[in-house]
């Protein structure tokens, strides 16, 4: 993927950096994310829009990877914010990112994010349902402010990895309801709070999207919604943001379609969806995995190894779930080679397990690589969205180092915790403290 290649050593070299260098210096496991490649896909999706000649945003979902140097990043390209916590809205902050250009996604966003969200005067809301309509008028009031606000819908249609259905009257905990006419109360509501200003809707119907059928569907609902709902409450939609979802390859059975085909298939359902070419609403859409997923490669060292005859092979790494749990949580596949030899052929079918203390800590089911030996560099790749962003601490294993690799620099940009960290917001109970163990 990206800037990677074999060097002349037969070492894995990400953004011309040497992979086993990169172990050396930072230390492992180790996230390595190929910037070059992040802001690639970036502009991608910005020129993709750009050539259909419609309005439109493209933010980046936080969701998937968010650290201040990525919330640079993301600002640099100009791209907009989605955030869905007070967390990452700090991180955004903090970062310098343009508070006008984030929004703010949740289905349960705590009194307290709606109000650090209205102070630092973010550019918008994503309202998701009644309770936080009401509140969040209630709260703009007493800012004295009114606040641009997307309305969040289940339009019916929800995509999964390899096809699309339609589940009626969707049930998900996300958004107003639109088969049951519940996005319709919401825009009555909306147009009649007076801290609210309603701008569209939003729609996010799913994620690791192959095809484009759901996409075209969501559209269809949300068009055919938006002009009865302009003859019965003339209220016309500017914005219709289309969420995220867009697929990746992270084996040879995906099958992503190129980010040009999918932002087509977008702009062409749009102007078939809202007739009146004066009209068009901007388009938004918020892609998280597709951006950074296939820039981030995770390095970790080989410890021991376990054979059992005619079963399996497990070679053991210094990682695990902890650092990337979507093995565990979701039946994720990965492909890795070995980083220090990477040219040499498959010689044994391996799995790869984690070194946390539960069974189903495993990476990578059935990979085919040369004989693994201990002391081998392994780089599972692919893993920039949801890997660091999802990491924990279970076993109280320290959360790798991320840095950012870029034409032959490595630059470290989240460091490796420490064991302190680990029991930083510990506290001992007085009754302990005055008995010494
Ligand atoms: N917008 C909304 C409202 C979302 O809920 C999501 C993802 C996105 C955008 C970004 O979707 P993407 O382009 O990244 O597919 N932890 C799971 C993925 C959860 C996705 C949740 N929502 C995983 O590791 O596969």
């Amino acid at each position: 993927h990206g800037t990677s290649r074999i060097n002349e050593k037969g070492h894995l070299e990400i953004g011309s950096c040497d992979a086993v260098e990169l172990v050396n210096r930072f230390g492992s496991p180790l996230y390595v994310m190929d910037e070059a490649l992040i802001r690639e896909r970036m502009r991608r999706y910005v020129k993709a829009f750009q050539s259909t000649n419609l309005p439109f945003q493209v933010a980046y979902a936080s969701k998937a990877f968010s650290t201040l140097a990525m919330c640079r990043v993301v600002a640099e390209e100009g791209l907009h914010l989605d955030v869905v916590s007070d967390g990452e809205l700090f991180t955004a902050l903090q970062a310098g990112f343009p508070p006008d250009h984030i929004y703010f996604h949740g289905n349960n966003k705590t009194p307290q994010e709606l109000e650090m969200g209205l102070e630092v005067g973010i550019g918008r809301f994503v309202v998701d349902n009644f309770v936080e309509m009401r509140l969040l008028n209630e709260l703009a009031r007493q800012k004295g402010k009114t606040v641009r606000v997307l309305l969040r819908t289940t339009p019916g249609v929800e995509a999964h990895t390899h096809n699309y259905i339609q589940t009626g009257q969707e049930d998900s905990k996300f958004g107003f309801d639109l088969v049951s006419g519940q996005v319709l109360e919401a825009v009555n509501s909306a147009l009649q709070s007076d801290h609210l200003a309603l701008e569209g809707f939003h729609c996010h119907i799913g994620s690791q999207i192959f095809e484009v059928d759901g996409f075209r569907m969501a559209i269809k609902k949300l068009s055919d919604f938006a002009r009865e709902c302009e003859e019965t409450t003339g209220f016309v939609t500017r914005i219709l943001n289309l969420g995220g979802g867009f697929g990746i390859r992270y084996n040879g059975d995906d099958s992503p379609l190129p980010v040009e085909q999918y932002v087509e298939a977008i702009a062409e359902a749009v102007r078939s969806g809202f007739a009146d070419a004066e009209q068009l609403p901007e388009i938004w859409v918020e892609p998280g995995r597709s951006i950074v997923g296939e820039a981030g490669t995770t390095l970790y060292t080989v410890g021991t190894i376990k054979e059992i005859p005619g079963v399996r092979k497990y070679i053991s790494v210094d990682g695990g779930m902890n650092d990337n749990p979507r093995t565990a949580l979701y039946q994720a596949s990965y492909e890795a080679l070995l980083a220090n030899r990477a040219p040499a052929p498959p010689e044994e079918t391996v799995s790869v397990a984690g070194k946390l203390c539960e069974t189903g800590d495993m990476l990578i089911w059935d990979i085919d690589l040369p004989k693994v030996k201990s002391g081998d560099i392994l780089a599972v790749s692919c893993t920039g969205a949801y890997n660091y962003s999802m990491a924990n601490n279970y076993n109280r294993v320290r959360r790798p180092a991320v840095v950012f690799v870029r034409e032959g620099k490595a630059e470290l940009v989240v460091r490796r915790e420490t064991l302190e960290d680990l029991t930083r917001n510990d506290r001992l109970p007085e009754r302990m403290l005055a008995a010494e163990p």
